[in-house]
């Protein structure tokens, strides 16, 4: 509701903008061309303009009312305290002032004919009421336009009153000068004869203005690109701390490590990332090798593409790891100039694993090495990115899915097929991939979404199934599903699993029969038709089972997440921007947290499109989705699909000491800032981002 009523009410104010302005210039022309005739003609324009521009003005107030109704206050604010009074002022005095004369003027100048007009007639005709309160009703909604490229949210005073002020000055010089002008007007006597002004005097007088606004703009612009650029040195130890209205401690950054040596009054005792790393003595179960490297790729279309690839695969090699085991991965730069790292995506991992360029080490260069080890405690299923400037990394080829099955090894009779969804992939392999399954086989499919941006539709034919698991987590006793699809959004995974009936079943990836995979018992066979289904939703399926928190928790720290997008610079360009509680890194804040606290964040998207907020090192519980508590099998995430409008409610216990990126996955914005970290007391990086360092985690 709030997507379809927040994009109504912006259409509107562009159409009260539109209809104000030409039912204003509608207006000002009543006063030329002097006979009753004339006047009668333009009147009836301008009535006719003035009607679309009461129209509209409804359908904003109305949807400006709607979206009140239905969000809550962090999403409906600048509607209601923004938007809905710069509309409704100046149409007050529309109303007020210009309708009883426009409806004065028409009934008289029906009445008369010929020319000159009758002197009172001209009055009314050239009044500044006629024509200031439409101008006005313009200006304010571009104005709220303004607002709603610019948005004030989270709200700042000083961010709307500039804004305010000059609107109101500018009404008021002009209002001050359209009376003078009238008062001049009615002391000359031909006045009533005159004829519109050429279109070189209007234009040039129009020009004029144009010059003094793009001037004043000008200044703003470059004022506001000059703050925007990138600092040569960020440490993401450093930054805005947001203590969730929790207790506050003292937070030092690594730069201020040996002062804090000196102080008595500190806190915790500082620990770089990199000491958090558990315990990886002895030696490993399980070894991977991957080598990063520039590879050239054969697309079905015969023509071949240069790829970042692991290993020269696309997407990358595999890992199968065992719960518990102590695992290396040793990872070689062979030839990306840019950098590469590996982040384990969804593994809740010690942090200096965590393979985040700047925050957890240094992206590793042409020639260089570096060696991962961890035990994985979870068990499902995962993928592997690049972390150095990863929204260029992962569309370029470098990720891979990651498994971990249980201590014990998965059930050998489990057919086990990895399903990962990516464009460049698709690309390289045929669309349709088939497997031969024995009919009576337990079937696990295991769905990864990678494609920035893309909300993946996965629909499974020919067979009932049970979503097992979401986001590497298993659910609690999940029911059958049929005619159901389900939606992963970038970076989040699925398990779906059932038992092979003797019938083809076909996984289709995008919801056509053109990309998926058909499982039958031979690997042949027809690929089944694709009946209407609806999309799963987890917020009540399954049943409940213990989690760590109750409705009479109360929670160490309570974060508000407020996703926005607006335009504004990014490092010195202007652009889209996509804000986390109105700002881009590094001026997003630092949730701050101690070890064992439970926190609760609020998420909540403000702004036009959909954001899948990725928090590292941990899963977030589902509390509740708009207002709707989650009451079916606990729903545990790493990668959460906020769509506009939506509100999650979501929890989880600080368990997991070390500096920990909370982004959103489309990577595309991240690397524009829709970043931001929750960072554990006393821990430190020695590490660095910013444009004089090599690194760049998005
Ligand atoms: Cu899959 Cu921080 O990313
Ligand atoms: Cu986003």
């Amino acid at each position: 509701m709030y997507s379809l009523w927040s994009n109504l009410e912006i259409g509107a104010l562009f159409l009260v903008a539109f209809f104000a302005w030409r039912a204003g210039a509608s207006a000002a022309k009543l006063r030329y061309g002097g006979s009753a005739e004339r006047l009668k003609r333009k009147t009836r324009r301008t009535v006719l303009w003035m009607a679309l521009l009461l129209l509209s003005i409804g359908l904003q107030i109305w949807s400006a009312l709607e979206v009140w109704a239905y969000s809550p206050w962090m999403l409906s604010q600048d509607f209601v305290s923004v938007h809905l009074p710069l509309v409704v002022m100046p149409t007050l005095f529309v109303i007020g002032c210009v309708l009883p004369r426009i409806y004065w003027i028409a009934r008289e100048s029906g009445r008369r004919t010929g020319a000159p007009l009758d002197p009172e007639l001209f009055r009314q005709a050239s009044h500044p009421l006629l024509v200031v309160p439409l101008r006005a009703t313009a200006l304010c909604a571009l104005t709220a336009i303004y607002f709603f490229l610019a948005v004030p949210v989270p709200f700042v005073p000083a961010d709307v009153m500039l804004p305010l002020m000059i609107l109101g000055l500018v009404v008021v010089f002009a209002a001050n000068l359209a009376w003078h002008r009238w008062k001049r007007l009615l002391n000359d006597r031909n006045a009533s004869a005159a004829t519109l002004p050429p279109l070189w005097k209007r234009s040039m007088r129009a020009l004029a203005m144009l010059a003094v606004v793009g001037a004043i703009a000008t200044g703003g612009i470059a004022l506001n690109a000059q703050a925007s650029r990138l600092p040569d040195h960020v440490r993401m130890d450093e930054g805005t701390m947001d203590y969730g209205g929790g207790t506050d401690f003292p937070h030092v950054s690594s730069g201020q490590v040996e002062v804090q040596a000196a102080s008595a009054s500190a806190g915790a005792p500082a620990v770089p990332v990199t000491e958090l790393t558990g315990d990886v003595s002895g030696t490993p179960d399980r070894r991977f090798a991957l080598t990063a490297q520039k590879t050239q790729v054969k697309l079905g279309s015969g023509k071949t593409k240069e790829a970042w690839t692991f290993d020269g695969q696309l997407p990358g090699p595999e890992l199968r790891m065992r719960q518990g085991e102590l695992v290396e991965v040793v990872l070689t730069n062979r030839d990306i100039a840019e950098g590469v790292t590996i982040h384990w995506h969804g593994l809740d991992i010690p942090n200096a694993q965590d393979g985040v360029a700047g925050a957890t080490q240094n992206a590793v260069r042409p020639g260089e090495s570096f060696v991962y080890r961890f035990r994985p405690e979870q068990t499902g299923t995962f993928w592997y990115h690049s972390h150095q400037d990863s929204q260029e990394a992962v569309k370029r080829g470098l990720f891979g899915p990651l498994v971990v099955e249980p201590a014990a090894g998965q059930d050998p009779k489990v057919k086990d097929i990895v399903a990962l969804a990516n464009e460049r992939a698709f690309q390289t392999s045929d669309p349709i991939r088939r497997e031969a399954v024995a009919p009576g086989t337990p079937v696990r499919l295991r769905l990864i979404s990678t494609d920035d941006w893309v909300i993946r539709r996965f629909t499974l034919v020919g067979t009932p199934f049970r979503v097992a698991a979401i986001d590497g987590t298993e659910l609690n006793k999940p029911g059958e599903l049929t005619d159901t699809h389900l939606e992963l959004t970038t970076g989040s995974r699925a398990d779906l699993v059932f038992t092979m009936p003797d019938h083809p079943v076909f996984l289709s990836v995008g919801g056509s029969k053109n990309r998926g995979i058909l499982l039958s018992k031979d690997g042949t066979g027809e690929i089944p038709d694709i009946p209407a289904t609806r999309v799963f939703n987890p917020l009540h399926y399954g049943e409940p089972a213990d989690v760590p928190f109750d409705d009479k928790t109360t929670y160490d720290r309570n974060f508000t997440m407020l996703l926005d997008n607006k335009f504004g610079f990014y490092n010195g360009s202007f652009t889209n921007l996509y804000t986390i509680n109105g700002k881009v890194f590094p001026k997003t804040p630092m949730f701050m947290v101690r070890q064992g606290e439970k926190v609760r964040v609020t998420i909540a998207n403000h702004g036009q499109v959909d954001h899948p907020m990725h928090l590292h090192g941990h899963h977030m519980l589902v509390l509740s989705r708009n207002g709707e508590r989650s009451t079916g099998s606990p729903w545990w995430s790493d990668t959460l699909d906020v769509r506009q409008g939506d509100v999650y409610e979501v929890a989880f216990v600080a368990d997991n000491p070390g500096l920990w990126m909370d982004h959103c996955h489309n990577l595309s914005h991240a690397a524009v800032g829709m970043s931001m970290h929750l960072m554990y007391e006393g821990v430190t990086t020695p590490f660095e981002v910013g444009s004089a360092s090599f690194n760049r985690p998005e």
